[in-house]
């Protein structure tokens, strides 16, 4: 029973910078990671499509064996996350751009937070800032375009130097000294933010404490284990392009099969 995977999903292959903290943590674990590439990039769609498509993925899921499922998007979590709960489906863990633990870092008292226009538009981010960071100043950068030149044109084209030039420069000319990577697709370029900020930054993605979230919903739901660090990936769009992209991100040769929700 637990040898059933544990399914993770994003517009695309952001989520790959989640799995492989998901796979760190958890190595006895089969994943199926689901790149729902046909309709990236989410950070453009609005929110109702993304909640129904949300929903109607973590409902396949569920039918495909899945124990689990890890939403690997800010943008979905932000439009879907309460739905697909609702739902009933399956466990979820869903991720949030990491406000919080960078309320608690900044010294500045300025923050930046990358992210799609989505997620940065909807209600949950207004919760997330005014719980967490109403007395400090939060420069929040919407990022149209970024995660889609990330996987079409690869993390050192000059697409993406020329997008990071535009989304970069207000963080540091406010003085943020911590910078929110609230979109999944956005450590690809962790580096080339970086040197776009003065030093000492400090960069935050959520990679890590979702690990910890699944692990602890997979130990208190007794979902354990029983796997073999299996990973299948699949996507709703084309595998060819998907497995190119793959060998761009990863460096790595990848059979991706077609899957549609
Ligand atoms: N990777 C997704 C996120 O974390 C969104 C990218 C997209 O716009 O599709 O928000």
């Amino acid at each position: 029973m637990n040898s059933r995977p544990i399914a993770v999903f994003d517009s695309g292959l952001g989520g790959l910078t989640v799995l492989h903290a998901l796979r760190g943590r958890l190595p006895q674990e089969d994943f199926f990671y689901f790149a729902d590439t046909r309709f990236l990039p989410y950070g453009d769609r609005p929110e109702i499509f993304l909640r129904e498509r949300g929903v109607l993925i973590a409902e396949a899921l569920a039918r495909r064996g899945a124990k689990a499922l890890v939403i690997a998007c800010n943008t979905a979590t932000a439009a879907a996350a309460e739905a697909i709960r609702a739902a009933g489906a399956l466990p979820v863990v869903a991720l949030e751009p990491g406000v919080k633990p960078a309320a608690a870092l900044t010294r500045s008292g300025v923050i930046g937070v990358l992210a799609t226009t989505r997620t940065l538009a909807s209600e949950r981010f207004g919760r997330l800032v005014g719980n967490h960071a109403n007395h400090l100043k939060v420069v929040a950068q919407a990022c149209p375009g970024l995660a889609e030149a990330i996987e079409r044109e690869g993390p050192a084209s000059p697409e993406v130097a020329a997008l990071l030039d535009g989304f970069v420069e207000p963080l540091a000319d406010a003085g943020a000294d911590v910078v929110v990577l609230g979109c999944t697709h956005y450590p690809w370029v962790a580096e080339a933010i970086a040197r776009r900020m003065p030093p000492g930054v400090t960069l935050l993605d959520t990679g890590e404490a979702v690990a910890r979230q699944l692990e602890r919903l997979l130990l208190a739901g007794g979902l354990v284990g029983g796997g073999q660090g299996r990973l299948t990936v699949a996507t709703s769009g084309a595998p060819l392009a998907v497995t190119a992209t793959v060998d761009r991100l990863l460096g790595a040769k990848m059979h991706v099969e077609h899957w549609e929700p």
